[in-house]
């Protein structure tokens, strides 16, 4: 079984943590965004994966190797030219291929795919979602196959948001359609889009399902990644230890589950969680923290924080008050 997942983009919307790291290698719940789509392609049975790479793409080609054991190509796009640019580069590696997933790297999924390739359609990912106007859109006929698809429409006719994981049954024609997009410019909000090749593709007669993606975790925003942070630490996506282990391991601190904290963390004096993820090597001390995320090497002391992301290296250090309070005085500190 084989995969493609795009991971070239910028992250410009996770400034300041994508200035140093890619952003499908920032951490939620414990490993990097990517990791997570990894390991569950690797309990699928996926022995090959093509990168599309390009910003800070050496980091990712070190991640992957060190990490995994299956086959891993790397295919470079020099320039963000769009989702269906980017697909398009890993024609030689998969053109002729029985059939490919193609996934984007920055997006946790919890979805049944064992059944996907059962059936072995072709069928794209989707999710209802309020407001379809940000995304790429399908429209069913009344069998249920796909009649249409439009990349972020302004008056959406359905609410079915594509997520972002595709399995194509015939690569052979997707490259093909890739091929003439790119060969005729033809752009969609200025990029040369996967949507208007997938319709390109329904167009050439091959059919078309969907499936239900139960869940999406996007991490394209802080917001996103912290929220994703706390949905994988409750759910069963997580590598998240049970109390018992984490608590034995600080005992001069207060843990409050869930967390996922790497065991070369160090955390003194604090109280830590629900909703934390800290990364090897990090130092933690006399803080309080809730619903954050902490990358590696970190220090951290004397500071009170929720609803936070410190990226790698980075160190943090808040204020301890002595104060000497009178009878009837009113103290606010902000
Ligand atoms: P995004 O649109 O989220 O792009 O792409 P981005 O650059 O990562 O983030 P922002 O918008 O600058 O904050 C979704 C996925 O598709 C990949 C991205 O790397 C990401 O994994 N992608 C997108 C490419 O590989 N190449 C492209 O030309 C566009």
């Amino acid at each position: 079984m084989k995969a493609i997942i795009p991971v070239a983009g910028i992250g410009t919307r996770l400034r300041p943590h994508t200035h140093t790291a890619p952003k499908v290698l920032l951490p939620v719940a414990g490993k990097p965004i990517v990791g997570h789509i990894l390991d569950e392609l690797v309990s699928l049975g996926f022995d090959e994966v093509t990168f599309i790479v390009g910003y800070k793409g050496d980091m990712i080609r070190e991640y992957v190797k060190s990490t995994y054991k299956f086959k891993a190509n790397f295919v470079e796009q020099p320039e963000m030219l769009g989702l269906g640019h980017a697909i398009s580069l890993a024609k030689d590696h998969h053109y002729n291929d029985d059939g490919v997933l193609i996934i984007l790297g920055d997006t946790v999924f919890r979805a049944d795919l064992k059944n996907v390739f059962e059936r072995g359609e072709t069928a794209i990912g989707v999710k209802k979602v309020d407001d379809a106007r940000r995304f790429g859109i399908v429209e069913l006929d009344n069998q249920g196959a796909v009649k249409r698809l439009i990349e972020k429409p302004d008056n959406p006719p359905t609410n079915l948001a594509i997520v972002g994981i595709y399995y194509m049954k015939s690569p052979k024609l997707l490259f093909d359609c890739l091929d003439e997009l790119i060969s005729e410019k033809k752009t969609t909000k200025g990029e040369f889009q996967l949507t208007d090749a997938l319709q390109k593709y329904l167009d050439r007669g091959e059919p078309m399902r969907v499936f239900m993606v139960d869940g999406w975790y996007d991490c394209g925003k802080p917001e996103t990644m912290l929220l994703t942070n706390r949905d994988l630490l409750d759910g069963k996506l997580s590598d998240s230890e049970g109390y018992g282990a984490v608590a034995q391991r600080y005992p001069g601190s207060v843990m409050i589950m869930p967390v996922a904290i790497d065991p070369s963390a160090k955390i003194e004096n604090s109280i830590v969680g629900p909703y934390v993820s800290i990364s090897a090597g990090t130092n933690l001390n006399s803080c309080i923290v809730s619903n954050t995320i902490i990358g590696e090497n970190a220090d951290v002391s004397t500071i009170i924080l929720e609803d936070s992301i410190i990226s790698d290296n980075a160190k943090v250090q808040g204020n301890l008050f002595k104060l000497n309070v009178g009878d009837s005085s009113e103290i606010v500190l902000e």
